[in-house]
């Protein structure tokens, strides 16, 4: 399938291992191989890159050339990290890595079996498969933003549904997990929360800005949005996280299991 959009830049660059992917930074160890699916920029990639030193390495795949040329410029030369232009649904390598993991890259995957099945083929035996992802339908504002910003976040759902994403991904993939055969199957939350007050309370509100700007071109050509609504809930929701704002719950687990044998 085609790309529908790109992450933003500036989201992507801020994330490290330590803070948006807590749950691998508890289970790597030094001297792991790791392979990270839809690696962006490169951010965590480098953290766990530096997790698994001595002797680790990791490769961070990504289907956006424009987003992993960033992710090689930024990182260039460091111990143990490379990346790979590549889609996870042609993505083809058995038995090589120690951990497989994915962080909020299968919500962009449509065929969500099919990437699952090629990244446990992807681990060793007894190797770890762990994927973070979300839950968009269970999202909350607080309070409700405005209707307008209520009407685009329904027709983004909706958009996502006609191109076969799952916007109750975080739910499912532990039942998906077993039906792949991974054993030691467990979900942590990690949901992203934010009040106001909070420091980096503004970015974390920002990314719908970002999701209306990059998503919105797609969503208009699928004729699932028009541009007088995408622009009305930009400026609305802008208003509302400037002055009304209280606080934003992205709904977010990480969930790992075990790949048989080992
Ligand atoms: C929201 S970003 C997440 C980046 C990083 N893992 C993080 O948590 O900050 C999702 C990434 O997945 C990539 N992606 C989406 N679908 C993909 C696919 N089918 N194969 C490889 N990468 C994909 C996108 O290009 C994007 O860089």
């Amino acid at each position: 399938m085609s790309q529908q959009h790109q992450s933003s830049k500036d989201v992507l660059d801020r994330r490290t291992l330590a803070g948006d992917h807590r749950r691998l930074a508890e289970l790597l160890r030094p001297g792991q191989s790791v392979l990270d699916v839809g690696c962006g920029t490169g951010s965590i990639t480098a953290g766990i890159a530096e997790a698994v030193q001595p002797g680790g390495e990791v490769l961070g795949l990504d289907r956006d050339a424009d987003l992993l040329a960033r992710a090689a410029a930024r990182f260039a030369g460091r111990p143990g990290l490379s990346f790979a232009c590549g889609d996870v649904l042609a993505f083809d390598a058995e038995a090589r890595f120690d951990v497989v993991t994915a962080a909020r890259a299968l919500q962009w995957v449509p065929r969500l079996d099919e990437a699952l099945a090629r990244m446990v083929r992807a681990a060793r035996p007894g190797g770890l498969v762990v994927v973070l992802d979300y839950s968009h339908e269970r999202l909350r504002w607080e309070p409700e933003p405005p209707a307008s910003m209520r009407r685009f976040y329904a027709a983004f759902l909706a958009w996502r549904a006609g191109l076969g994403m799952d916007n109750a991904l975080a739910d499912k993939l532990a039942g998906r997990f077993a039906a792949h055969g991974l054993e030691a199957v467990r979900v942590t939350d990690q949901d992203e929360r934010s009040r106001r007050g909070d420091p980096g309370f503004g970015a974390a509100l920002d990314i719908w800005l970002h999701v209306i700007d990059g998503c919105g071109p797609a969503m208009i050509s699928a004729g699932a949005l028009t541009e007088p609504e995408q622009g009305e809930a930009r400026r609305d929701y802008a208003d509302f996280c400037r002055d009304v704002a209280e606080g934003l719950v992205m709904v977010l687990r990480a969930v790992e299991g075990t790949k048989p044998g080992g």
